[in-house]
């Protein structure tokens, strides 16, 4: 498990949402890691849907998943209901969600230094090829992030994008040289209030022409490298005003070298993004060998829980009028809580099988609890000398974002965990 995270930690846990240098975040950086608005559109950057010389202020979404589409009978495919109820979403898409927010702000801040010259994409297919989605970024064949316990696979050969980096290689070889790709993302995981299946990041990519860096007294990486700096930089400054950046090395398959970005922001260091000059190899597939480009990722719901203070991951879901109605495009404004409902907590204890995992529990709890689950927690383990039997015990945690909950009511889902824990994980109740 420590393992599974350490190495998906490393295609990037700056992805996610949460703060801390939680055991979860456990990387191959010489540090520690991370992840990641006022438009009220997509700004007057192009989109992908309309034509290229054009500026086009917003655009009806084209993708539409269809259940038939990612919930197959294959050995393989390990896409649930809940999950697929989600695809369709696209909150990044909604001018006045957080997530849109900021997705306006970051395309703004891109739009206003190099006008008219990034196009945006926030509407690209979100099941991709294995291939698009590991391959053409260099992840490593034996990467634990290909594994069915960390990634959704439809078939052997398609999954749900577990990054935005997925849309890299296809686009540079459509010939796009400066693109920003939005969307949601999906990855199997534990549960707590900064972690959830789904989220949004966002991918940056630019594209240098040799006759750029030349008499610049700098090798094309050193040139890309700057820019970057000075580009992710200045985006920060956009995002929490006058702010302290600093770089930290860290490791990604598809740049070299690569580097997390940290702002000192209400007392403490924060992981923001991650990026690096791109690999010579992904250029050199897309016909681009003499070229020199910059990249980089972040998740949008780390952002937005920091700048408009979300607490929970589980708000940006809720359709309840309390939170969706509090912002407007364009305006960053702190989150009002409207009413703090209590947990209720139920612990479960078990032997644990060969083949058990914590994210196929999340995934199980999730599928009877749905969003009332707001955390799956490990408090105790030990082992039977005699036996050689393992036994966890997890608190789970849960709680609505919106309503009180009645006691019968979880009582009844706790019962249904239990059944499913002993029928579906083959565990040994305790
Ligand atoms: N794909 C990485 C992740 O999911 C984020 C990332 C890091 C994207 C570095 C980049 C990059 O383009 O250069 O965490």
């Amino acid at each position: 498990m420590k393992m599974a995270m350490a190495a998906r930690a490393s295609l990037g846990s700056l992805a996610r949402a949460s703060t801390s240098a939680s055991a979860r975040r456990v990387t191959t950086r010489r540090g520690a890691v991370p992840a990641w608005g006022s438009t009220a559109h997509p700004g007057p950057l192009r989109s992908v849907l309309g034509p290229a010389s054009t500026r086009v202020y917003s655009t009806a979404s084209a993708v539409k998943v269809e259940r038939a589409d990612v919930l197959k009978d294959h050995p393989h495919n390990n896409v649930t209901e809940l999950i697929f109820e989600k695809i369709g979403r696209k909150l990044h898409r909604e001018v006045d969600h957080p997530l849109g927010i900021i997705k306006s702000k970051i395309t703004e801040y891109f739009e206003s230094v190099h006008p008219g010259e990034f196009e945006l994409l926030d509407d690209l297919h979100p099941v991709v090829t294995a291939h698009a989605n590991f391959d053409s970024v260099l992840v490593p064949p034996d990467h634990v992030s290909r594994s069915m316990n960390d990634t959704y696979y439809v078939d052997d050969s398609t999954v749900l994008r577990c990054h935005t980096s997925a849309h890299q290689a296809e686009l540079l070889a459509q010939g796009k040289v400066k693109f920003l790709a939005a969307g949601d993302v999906y990855r199997r995981d534990s549960i707590d209030c900064t972690h959830y299946p789904v989220f949004h990041q966002m991918e940056g990519v630019r594209v240098f022409e040799s006759s750029e860096w030349e008499g610049s007294g700098m090798t094309g990486t050193q040139y890309a490298e700057k820019e970057l700096r000075g580009e992710l930089e200045g985006l920060m400054k956009h995002l929490f005003g006058d702010v302290e950046c600093r770089w930290v090395d860290a490791y990604f398959p598809f740049t070299e070298p690569s580097a997390e970005l940290e702002i000192f922001y209400q007392g403490e260091w924060l992981e923001v993004l991650g990026c690096g000059v791109m690999e010579k190899q992904i250029l050199e597939t897309a016909g681009k060998g003499d070229k020199e480009a910059w990249a980089f990722g972040l998740g949008l719901e780390r952002l937005a829980m920091v700048l408009f203070k979300i607490p929970d991951i589980r708000l940006f879901w809720t359709e309840d009028k309390r939170f969706t109605s509090q912002f407007k495009a364009g305006q960053i404004t702190e989150f009002k809580p409207y009413s703090k409902y209590p947990p209720c907590y139920k612990d479960v204890a078990f032997w644990i099988s060969d083949s058990f995992t914590e994210n196929n529990l999340c995934e199980l709890v999730r599928g009877v609890g749905g969003d009332l689950v707001e955390e799956v927690k490990l408090i105790d383990e030990f082992q039977n000398k005699k036996t050689g039997k393992t036994s966890h015990c997890y608190r789970i945690g849960y709680r609505s974002m919106d309503r009180s909950l009645e006691n019968a009511e979880i009582d009844a889902i706790q019962e249904t965990v239990r059944e499913k824990l002993a029928s579906e994980l083959q565990v040994e109740l305790r």
